[in-house]
């Protein structure tokens, strides 16, 4: 878990398609190639409606009814239902609508970044990289911030793929948990919203998307809460890894931190760099063939589930020169940490403008940020063989306001044009 990719290499080295166990008794295609994945993206014959899905992730409980573990959503829906449940919200997430809240998000950082300790231990994930974008998510939905704990505790539960009955038992509670808390407030929100006088203009996400169903007829009940469910745990979940892995990658190649705090005009470059070198989605999310797929000469069959492995696309050398080097200058850097084609991360706009006020601000007031402790100690997520997320536990840092030490002949940070 701490470094999976020597292994994704050897992988990667031997094909652009495998054949893998998974543990919930069915075997699985695991895409490994950039070029391949980037196809497998984009193939609109691999489906992601549950209902086309094989019978083992349904007998494992990773898929109830017609859903998965976060609901009914868009992540889980093929055209035209994915077209619309996208149109309803799309609006709100577009690079336009996105910057207004650049104040808003540049406010949150600095009041947290000015709650932690100075010269002492911190740990940045829960100071810092998840109370960020769980915050900004919260506060566009209209989800009290202050329940944000009882979420984190949910969704964490929710996003375990493991079959292992202790497991299962506590995504399915989480699911319940989550489900409840958002009827809830949907219910509440419902009392006092006058259907007639709503205007266009809603205060936020929950009010919209209440008006989308109730007045549109644009949503059903299920696929409200399971778009609110899916916003709540993508919005947060992903977004506090960016700024973890991003952190610990930084902290690690200190020529290339030094080259930040020297310039922070480079930051949104390394987001986008970060996002490749050690993105918080390791795997995308599943997909089912709906007819047989050829993938580089291998016969996926029908019926099979393919998991396209993000993390391994985005070191291929096929595609990026040098890929196991953190570069700031990188051009031409289209990873795939986002996903491609029709389910594109919804929230990219977003998460680039969270990672880039993140990265801006902890460099900007603490430039002499180090390590606390040696990274062999860091603690990743627990994961099961499918979950596809890739994060840390925790990140023990020490905070100093002093700028680094110059960075030695042999540290000289990459930042001119790649050759
Ligand atoms: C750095 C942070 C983030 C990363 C790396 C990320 C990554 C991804 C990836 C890889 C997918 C596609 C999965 C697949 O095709 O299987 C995706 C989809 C999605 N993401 Fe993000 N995400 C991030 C932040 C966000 C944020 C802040 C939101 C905000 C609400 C969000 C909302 C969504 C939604 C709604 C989808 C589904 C889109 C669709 O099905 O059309 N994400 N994300």
């Amino acid at each position: 878990m701490a470094d999976p990719y020597p292994a994704y290499a050897r992988l990667r080295d031997r094909g652009a398609v495998h054949r893998v166990s998974t543990p919930f008794g069915g075997d699985a295609y695991l895409i490994t190639r950039y070029a391949e994945a980037r196809a497998a993206l984009n193939d609109p014959r691999l489906s992601k409606h549950p209902k086309n899905a094989p019978a083992f992730l349904r007998e494992a409980g990773l898929i109830t009814g017609d859903a998965g573990p976060l609901g009914v959503n868009m992540l889980s829906s093929d055209p035209p239902d994915h077209t619309r449940l996208r149109r309803v919200i799309g609006g709100a997430f577009t690079a336009r609508r996105v910057l207004a809240l650049r104040p808003r998000i540049q406010r949150i950082a600095d009041d947290l970044l000015a709650a932690l300790p100075e010269d002492e231990e911190a740990d940045l994930i829960e100071g810092f990289a998840f109370p960020l974008p769980i915050t900004v998510i919260s506060e566009m939905l209209g989800v009290p911030v202050s329940d944000r704990d009882r979420f984190r505790t949910w969704s964490r539960a929710l996003i375990t793929t493991s079959s292992a009955p202790e497991l299962r038992r506590r995504r399915e509670a989480g699911a319940a948990a989550l489900t409840g808390y958002l009827s809830g407030l949907v219910a509440e929100r419902r009392k006092h919203m006058d259907m007639e006088l709503a205007s266009e203009a809603q205060p936020d996400l929950i009010s919209a998307l209440i008006l989308a169903a109730d007045r549109q007829g644009e949503l059903d009940e299920a696929e409200l809460l399971g778009m609110l469910m899916l916003l709540l745990v993508a919005g947060h979940e992903t977004t506090v890894n960016l700024i973890g892995n991003g952190t610990l990658a930084l902290l690690r190649a200190p020529e290339v931190l030094g080259a930040l705090v020297a310039d922070p005009g480079l930051v949104p470059a390394a987001v986008e760099e970060l996002l490749r070198y050690d993105g918080p989605v390791e795997r995308a999310t599943l997909r089912t063939a709906v007819e047989d797929v050829d993938v580089d000469g291998v016969t996926v069959p029908a019926g099979s589930l393919v998991v396209v492995a993000l993390a391994c696309a985005d070191r291929d050398p096929a595609r990026f020169d040098r890929p196991d080097e953190l570069d700031l200058a990188r051009r031409d850097n289209q990873h795939l940490a986002f996903g491609y084609g029709l389910h594109f991360c919804l929230g990219a706009p977003l998460a680039r403008l969270e990672g880039t006020i993140a990265f801006t601000s902890l460099l900007g007031r603490f430039p002499g940020i180090r390590l606390a402790r040696p990274p062999e100690q860091l603690r990743w997520c627990e994961q099961s063989a499918m979950m596809i997320l890739r994060g840390l536990e925790a990140l023990p840092v020490i905070l100093r306001a002093d700028p680094p030490a110059p960075a030695g002949a042999a540290g000289r940070p990459r930042t001119g044009p790649t050759a």
